[in-house]
């Protein structure tokens, strides 16, 4: 029988085995300080040389940073040790001695960390980060499952693009040129005609020829779609889904938080509702800061950091100009110039975390849009059939994980929220 760390707590004054690596070592006469991890937790484990064989003493003596070690002993309530419970070892197995270790206690650089990242993610920072995504992917799971909306799962391998044809990776489909996808959404269009309300959540791609601290070429977005719809409905789902996630990371992974020192007084406030300005008035607030870019194209990163750090909760920019949005969005009734579109921008200068709209039912303008980006008809001949069959006006949006990830974990850049990022430039591990 073994017993993870987490639960060392119901074992006081019992004799345990655990299994784990070997985080640190610290010797001081005849006593060993092992400070162990086994993904659940970790305890310091003291072995003083009276109390186990002599063979297992020089063993322990042999052991490295990141050795695998079976650690047989009684528990202890200490408040002064980490995690406030030691075990005093009677016996001690050692899995194997580790090579050594790339990654100490000392500074590394990013490149460093980076060429190492299958060593670097026990690390107890990068361990919280993990744990801390878990969360936010169980909690948008259960947002979903519990408000009435089917999972249907979207290809990968799709025919056409749905985000602009400037960020696809292209590649060959038995003599038939495939594109890895961007975004769910066209197939989210089709399956909300059935279920209703339907999500879709998984890896997509886009060959983003910029190095920022926002963008990777492989992502996880969150997707739903719901017939209906209009942009005043996904823009309230938007905001009592982020407010959902974020109260859960707040509620569940309160130790892995503080743990990566984020400071939680700005999340507590995530509730809604979250402001809303429209593309228009964004701009009059970027104009007063001094913003070099013209009216009517798209927010520079720039505009997005000083959007973000103008309130202290998400803000939703909506009706921005159709002529630098996707095909695929509504009109404005009020303003044909205008899409029925909104972007969610994080607080804390994280900028774009939600990207969505509602979308064209009317077959002949939809027609009309493709043609006009020049995509081709055939490819669509699908999407075009939902506006033929019961057309209804629906919308919908997508989340990217990772920049969530990055927004509650305070992190710098986006490459330490998920486990093997994909950049320009960087393939491995
Ligand atoms: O704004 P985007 O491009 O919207 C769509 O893909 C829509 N089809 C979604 C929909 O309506 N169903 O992307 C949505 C979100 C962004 O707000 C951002 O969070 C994330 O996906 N995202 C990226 N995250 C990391 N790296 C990238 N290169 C990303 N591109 C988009
Ligand atoms: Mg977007």
């Amino acid at each position: 029988m073994y017993t993870y760390i987490q639960n060392v707590h119901e074992h006081i004054g019992e004799e345990i085995t655990i299994r784990g690596w070997l985080y640190n070592r610290t010797d001081k006469g005849k006593l060993r300080f092992l400070l162990v991890r086994d993904g659940t937790g970790t305890i310091q484990a003291v072995v003083f040389k009276g109390n186990v064989d002599p063979e297992v003493f020089e063993a322990v003596d042999q052991t490295t940073q990141e050795s695998s070690l079976t650690v047989t002993g009684t528990v202890k309530e200490d408040s002064r040790a980490p995690g406030g419970y030691e075990m005093d070892v009677s016996h001690c197995e050692i899995g194997q001695i580790a090579g050594e270790y790339p990654i100490t206690p000392k500074d590394h650089g990013t490149a460093f960390l980076m060429e190492n990242r299958h060593l670097w993610l026990r690390s107890s920072r990068q361990h919280a980060i993990l744990r801390i995504r878990h969360e936010i992917i169980r909690a948008v799971r259960d947002f979903y499952d519990n408000n009435g909306f089917t999972l249907v799962d979207t290809p990968i391998l799709t025919p056409a693009a749905c985000e602009g044809t400037t960020t696809l990776f292209e590649i060959d489909y038995f003599g038939e040129k495939a594109y890895l996808s961007q975004s769910g959404q066209l197939y989210n269009e089709a399956a909300c005609m059935s279920v209703g309300k339907t999500y879709c959540f998984g890896p997509t791609f886009r060959a983003e020829k910029s190095k920022t601290r926002r963008h990777l070429m492989e992502f996880s977005k969150v997707e739903p779609e719901v017939a209906w719809a209009n942009l005043d409905d996904i823009m309230k789902l938007a905001e009592d889904f982020v407010s959902y996630v974020v109260q859960r990371v707040l509620e569940e992974r309160k130790e892995e938080l503080e743990r990566i020192e984020r400071d939680t007084t700005p999340l507590e406030k995530i509730e809604p509702p979250f402001p809303r300005i429209s593309y228009s008035e964004a701009f009059v607030l970027l104009e007063t800061e001094g913003t070099d870019t013209p009216r009517g194209s798209d927010f520079g990163a720039a505009d997005e950091t000083i959007l973000s750090c103008s309130f202290d909760k998400p803000v939703i920019v909506h009706r921005y100009p159709r002529d630098i949005k996707a095909f695929y969005m509504q009109p404005d009734p009020e303003d044909s110039g205008s899409a029925l579109c909104m972007d969610m921008l994080a607080p804390e200068g994280y900028g774009e975390i939600i990207g969505g709209s509602q979308r064209i039912h009317d077959v002949d303008l939809l027609l009309e849009r493709i043609r006009e980006h020049k995509l081709p008809v055939d490819a669509f001949k699908w999407y075009l059939d939902l506006r033929k069959y019961g057309t209804v006006p629906h919308s919908g949006f997508g989340m990217g994980i990772e920049r969530v990830v990055s927004w509650i974990c305070s992190l710098d850049h986006v490459r330490e929220t998920i486990p093997f990022p994909r950049m320009l430039y960087r393939m491995y591990p």
